[in-house]
């Protein structure tokens, strides 16, 4: 294995990178867009060199309804990454083993970008710049918090810098108390980001506005110093209500734990449930009759990461 080496012009069949890249949760209540939760739960993606083709293989969650031709989008992500460093393929397989699921609100879209991007950095012998991924996923994502999290890892802030002409996307890790850890809910049925997206109103109340930038920034202190806050801190106006037609469980699962006190909330665009809690009261939280839901406790987790890169077999 060279780790350091850097590669240009063409890469010789058979060179493999394997990376490991998070799920991660969005908005966490008040940070629409901006705040993104790395968490303990990763896919696996192997990518190698082949003499042609464009092929994806794909084990595991949404195996069976994802495209596995070039258009599978780790395997887009990898090539677009590689055609920016200036590195040519004359074909890549991709090998994910998916434990993300699809389409509910845990990042499973910007997994897959973030770890082809890094998977094209690793095959370039390249070390990982999460400036360079984080402007190559945002791009193709559309919306930073995700892959802000896939990338860095811990609880991130995105923001585009408006003093930047291209309004580059910067990154602030704020640093989590230990005790603080997830409890997911996932529903059965997916909702496309997109629906969700599209549900949205092009202006909201001032006041609305006002009062969810107290708890946006109420939230950062309740992670980084004094959980009990974490139920107002995690109060939003800007998007759930709004989504809440086109994932009436979760709703009413999210009104539930938060009328018993929870940090209850949507995971980024749903229609997963996420509540914030400490240690504690995970295993209450994980009793709990949830009937239609699937739930786990999760501990807050790194950014991708390179787990091997070989010339031939690793
Ligand atoms: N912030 C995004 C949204 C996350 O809520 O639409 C989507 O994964």
């Amino acid at each position: 294995m060279r780790e350091t080496e850097e590669e240009t012009g063409s890469l010789a069949v058979g060179t493999r990178a394997v990376v490991d890249v998070p799920a991660t949760s969005a908005n966490l209540g008040p940070g629409f867009d901006c705040f993104g939760l790395a968490l303990e739960w990763h896919d696996r993606v192997g990518l190698e060199v082949i003499e042609d083709g464009f092929v994806a293989e794909v084990t595991g969650e949404g195996a069976d309804q994802v495209l596995t031709d070039e258009r599978h989008l780790i395997v887009s992500s990898a090539r677009a990454g590689l055609a920016d460093l200036g590195v040519e393929v004359p074909g890549l397989r991709v090998r994910s083993h998916n434990t993300i699921p699809h389409g509910r609100g845990l990042g499973s879209s910007s997994a897959a970008i973030v770890a082809g991007l890094a998977g094209a950095l690793a095959l370039a012998g390249r070390a990982l710049d999460p400036d360079w991924l984080l402007r190559h996923a945002n791009r193709i994502e559309g919306h930073p918090d995700n892959v802000a999290a896939a990338i860095h890892g811990g609880f991130v802030l995105a923001y585009a810098d408006e003093r930047d002409p291209e309004g580059t996307v910067r990154v602030a890790g704020v640093p989590v108390l230990p005790e603080i850890s997830a409890v997911v809910w996932v529903p059965a049925a997916p909702v496309a980001t997109e629906v969700a997206r599209g549900l949205l109103p092009a202006t909201v109340p001032h006041a609305d506005a006002a009062a969810n930038a107290g708890r946006a920034a109420l939230l950062v202190h309740a992670m980084s110093a004094d959980p009990s806050l974490l139920p107002a801190a995690t109060r939003d106006w800007l998007h759930q209500s709004y989504r809440a037609p086109a994932m009436p469980d979760s709703a009413e699962l999210v009104r539930r734990l938060r009328a018993d006190g929870h940090a209850a909330l949507i995971s980024g665009a749903g229609p997963t449930v996420l509540a914030l809690t400490r240690g504690d009261e995970v295993a209450g939280l994980i009793a709990r009759d949830t009937p239609g839901f699937a739930v786990r406790g999760l501990r807050t987790g790194g950014g991708v990461r390179v787990v091997a890169r070989a010339e031939r077999e690793l």
